[in-house]
């Protein structure tokens, strides 16, 4: 039995996972809420709602999954990359736990936990695949032959796709974070109605999307603002089709060249409907099997870090003590 932390932004999450996949719990409680009165997430007062939260949640997720602190076998925590405040929280609090009941501890990195959300539940992903994770703060296209780890074989070079999202919300006045509203919005939109770019840097699996939020900028400021709000629908499903496409473009691609059979989504873009409609058609008709987690286990989530922790060597007592969160990379 895994108890899971996880504090690498803004929400505050916990879990409690066996060791065959199955989620007996899995607690978020976001704090959307709180940063977007400020446009975004403000690091500093990330961590303190964590600080306030992460006892309440864990207990939650304990309760919920109908175990006591002595059914756990084993803590995992994400140890990085995000806000080193906010993720201090998470590395603190798990260390007390494991410490004081001399339980093992994993540290895991918070990108592995969304390359191997679909090895939860009970149709689990089996390497090799190929995973696109597409968030907040990153989005890459990952080979999986094993696991435990995993290649990266094409990311962005500038902007993330989420923050293409959560930037062009912003622009269409659109509260934080944009890419739910994004996603909502653009069903009520004409996804042709403006010509935005789709840039593919490179003949290999990179990304970029500064240029399409730059482009964004532009047109806004051309049309004006009773357009912009007028035509508020018609541009944000013209910016979503164009975020879309290439992220469809180059999972092909990378389906293509590697002759990958299995393929996933992970990430918080991963929760677009566009996209996991996109990407469905797109391997559909490439013959390749997909895998598609529940909204809950896209967007950032303690299971999916006691999913990687699975695969993750740990960290036997008293060694655990001087582990430390990192803000780059696990
Ligand atoms: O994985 P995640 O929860 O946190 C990070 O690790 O960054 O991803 C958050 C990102 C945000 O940029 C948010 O706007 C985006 O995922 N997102 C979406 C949708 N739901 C969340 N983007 C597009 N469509 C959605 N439905
Ligand atoms: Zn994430």
């Amino acid at each position: 039995m895994i108890l899971a932390i996880e504090t690498s932004c803004d929400d505050t999450c916990a879990a409690v996972v066996t060791g065959d996949a199955a989620i007996r719990s899995n607690v978020i409680a976001s704090q959307g809420l709180i940063h977007a009165r400020y446009g975004g997430v403000v690091p500093e007062i990330a961590s303190r709602h964590h600080l306030e939260l992460i006892d309440a949640v864990i207990d939650d997720a304990l309760e919920r999954a109908d175990v006591t602190l002595d059914d756990i076998d084993r803590i995992a925590v994400t140890r990085g990359p995000g806000l080193i405040g906010a993720l201090l929280v998470g590395v603190a609090v798990a260390k007390g736990l494991a410490a004081v009941r001399r339980l093992p501890l994993v540290p895991v990195d918070h990108l592995h936990g969304h390359v191997v959300a679909s090895t939860l539940g009970d149709n689990p992903i089996e390497p090799p695949f190929l995973c696109l994770v597409a968030s907040g703060g990153h989005t890459f296209l990952a080979s999986v032959e094993d696991a435990g780890t995993y290649e990266v074989l094409g990311q962005t070079l500038d902007d993330a796709a989420g923050e293409a999202f959560d930037k062009g919300g912003r622009l269409l006045g659109l509260p934080y974070p944009g890419g739910p509203e994004m996603d909502r919005l653009s069903k009520q939109g004409d996804a042709g109605a403006f010509d935005f770019p789709r840039s593919l840097p490179g003949d290999g699996l990179d990304f970029s999307f500064s240029g399409l939020k730059t482009a964004l900028l532009y047109r806004v400021r051309d049309i004006g603002e009773d357009e912009t709000t007028r035509r508020r629908a018609d541009l944000a499903a013209s910016y979503q089709r164009a975020i879309v496409d290439v992220l469809v473009t180059r999972a092909r691609l990378a389906i293509e060249r590697t002759g990958a059979r299995r393929f996933a989504i992970g990430g918080g873009v991963a929760a677009n409907s566009e996209l996991r409609e996109r990407i469905a058609g797109a391997c559909a008709e490439l013959g390749v099997d997909l895998w598609v987690p529940p909204i809950a286990l896209c967007t950032d989530n303690a299971a999916m870090i006691a999913a990687a922790s699975r695969f993750t060597a740990a960290l036997q007592y008293p060694e655990y003590l001087s582990l430390d969160a990192s803000a780059r990379v696990a």
